[in-house]
């Protein structure tokens, strides 16, 4: 299909994707928003990959460009520099790409119609996959997933989603999920809506959805408390920079960049016993 392929990484056809391929590659990926004077310049040459079934975690503070990054992970931006690859390839079609790549977004009203019950649009997901199912089918994948995140059908029949509080929509969103069974799934700050204790019920939920369906997640967060307690590796952002990459031991308890350090003592106290000393 194409021949530029990361260096060492080597090229294979979808479908028969060996383990060592990376989910995603980027070689000095920068993203540039306007020009000139009000040129912003939100993901710096960043450069990585990320193996199957991992849970990478992409921590900074407000601006640095993660969500940017998620972004052009899903395919919605198409870096202004640099290589970017799933699974060895330049991501060249958006639908087939959301067949394997799905997200979860920071606010879950905004990814809910307000107009139609939470339950036709739990079923009309399914437009997005390219192998179709039956009526039935997905009928008993959405029961499935919505028992998958502790809500009984019976519980959502005929609700729309101004009906539920922002912890259920954001459930309802992983529900959306664990119906679809996506291969990678980019979340975006899942967790900035709720409170507490509704956070450990969704990182325990993302825990789930890893072990069950053998997802790669990419976490996207600001805290990097929640990012310990989740991740096989930590990406630290900074002025649209990787400014420091390793796994969570490392990266958490002995911080190498005065970016990480100040992420850590930005964690709140109720996460702190999290980080384990
Ligand atoms: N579509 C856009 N047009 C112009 N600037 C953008 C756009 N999207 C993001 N930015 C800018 O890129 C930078 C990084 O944004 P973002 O990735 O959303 O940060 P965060 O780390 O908080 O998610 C910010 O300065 C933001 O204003
Ligand atoms: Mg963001």
């Amino acid at each position: 299909m194409s021949n530029a392929v990361p260096n060492g990484v080597q090229s294979v056809q979808r479908g028969d994707t060996p383990m060592e391929v990376p989910v995603f590659s980027a070689r000095n990926v920068s993203m540039t928003f306007g020009h000139g004077k009000k040129i912003c310049r939100a993901v710096r040459e960043v450069s990585f990959d990320i193996a199957d079934g991992a849970i990478v975690s992409v921590v900074g503070g407000s601006g640095c460009g993660k969500s940017v990054l998620a972004k052009i992970m899903l395919g919605l931006y198409v870096p202004t520099a640099g290589e970017f690859f799933y699974r060895g390839l330049p991501i060249t079609n958006q639908h087939m790409h959301w067949n394997e790549v799905q997200s979860v977004f920071q606010d879950p009203f905004s990814c809910f119609n307000q107009f139609f019950t939470i339950r036709s649009q739990l079923k009309d997901a399914f437009g997005i996959l390219q192998n179709k199912l039956s009526k039935s089918e997905i009928e008993d994948r959405v029961d499935a997933a919505l028992r998958a995140v502790n809500v009984q059908p019976a519980e959502i029949e005929g609700k729309y989603p101004f009906e539920l509080s922002g912890g259920q929509m954001q459930r309802m969103l992983l529900a959306r999920i664990f119906a679809l069974r996506p291969k990678v799934l980019v979340a975006d700050e899942p967790t900035s809506m709720v409170d507490a204790c509704v956070r450990a019920n969704i990182l325990d939920y993302l825990m789930k959805l890893k072990q069950e369906l053998g997802m790669t997640i990419v976490f996207v967060t600001h805290d990097i408390g929640l990012a310990y307690y989740v991740s096989d590796q930590i990406f630290i952002m900074h002025e649209g920079r990787i400014v420091e990459a390793g796994e969570p031991d490392a990266v958490a308890l002995s911080p190498q960049h005065p970016v990480t350090v100040q992420l850590i003592e930005d964690v709140p106290d109720i996460h702190k016993d999290w980080i384990k000393r």
